[in-house]
């Protein structure tokens, strides 16, 4: 696992956006796992800059969201798909059709879900994941004791769930109770994962993640057994490692090749 320590989020997001377009670059038809959530908002930013800078392509790429509110039509505010349009897809030449997010309006949900994994199948995987953490070190929405080797599926969320995502509604909306996720096996299958976390709030959960057991109670912690996993993180996120002098020594004293990628965009 590739703990890679930064200042601040801003230069999380800048790494991160880096190596989506690295991977663009490298393969322009690649297939991205895109997440929601305050962490990654900033990268898609930098995304859409550099598109406008003409310094990647999208017209080929495939995309599959994490996940998605059950009951909460595409276009409603609070939904991943409005969240994906304002903050990325409207901004960049990726084609509509090759967008994909879990529909929260599905009669027969375990259908969606699925087609879903199916896919994802077609699409040949997975090539690049984008990952966000709760602060329960949930990944997508499997919340603590989701199955490790789950699928796409119904989940049930969690209070504090809730609670942390109660603010991309309207205050007199409730959030749903229900979610359509991918599941930690489907996440597990994609080629390369790079986990996102800022912020003190999730120090804990990045502790568990790195350094804790793998235990179903810290679905993050299956990203233990992934072999190409990068967490870039901020030292607020870093607080509670208790190895992190040793994450920062690594990193520097990384080869000029591998740290090509990191430094043509920093
Ligand atoms: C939600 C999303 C996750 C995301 C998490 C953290 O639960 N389903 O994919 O990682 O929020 O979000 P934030 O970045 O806002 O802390």
């Amino acid at each position: 696992m590739e703990v890679i320590i930064l200042k601040d989020p801003l230069e999380v997001s800048k790494l991160a956006a880096a190596h989506v377009v690295h991977q663009v670059q490298q393969k322009p038809m690649s297939c991205l796992g895109l997440a929601t959530g305050s962490t990654p908002k900033n990268m898609y930013e930098l995304l859409c800059q550099y598109y406008e800078q003409g310094k990647v392509d999208f017209s080929r790429v495939t995309s599959f969201n994490l996940d998605e509110y059950v009951g909460l039509a595409s276009h409603h505010p609070a939904s991943y798909g409005s969240y994906m349009e304002e903050n990325l897809f409207r901004f960049i030449n990726i084609r509509k059709e090759n967008c994909h997010i879990p529909n929260g309006m599905a009669e027969d949900v375990p259908k969606e879900c699925q087609s879903y994994e199916e896919k994802i199948q077609k699409a040949g995987g997975i090539d690049l994941q984008i990952l966000g953490i709760g602060t329960d070190g949930h990944i997508a929405f499997n919340e603590p004791s989701s199955s490790l080797s789950s699928r796409t599926r119904l989940k049930t969320l969690t209070e504090q769930t809730r609670n942390d995502n109660r603010h991309f509604f309207a205050e007199e909306e409730e959030v749903p109770v229900h979610v359509i996720t991918m599941g930690v096996g489907t996440i597990m299958e994609a080629r390369k994962i790079l986990l996102l976390a800022t912020g003190e709030k999730k120090a804990d959960a990045i502790a568990k993640t790195v350094e804790g057991p793998v235990t179903a109670m810290v679905p993050s912690s299956i990203l233990q057994f992934h072999s190409k996993v990068a967490l870039v993180i901020d030292e607020a996120a870093a607080r509670l490692l208790t190895r992190k002098d040793y994450y920062r020594w690594v990193y520097m004293q990384k080869p000029p090749w591998q740290k090509q990628i990191a430094d043509s965009f920093l």
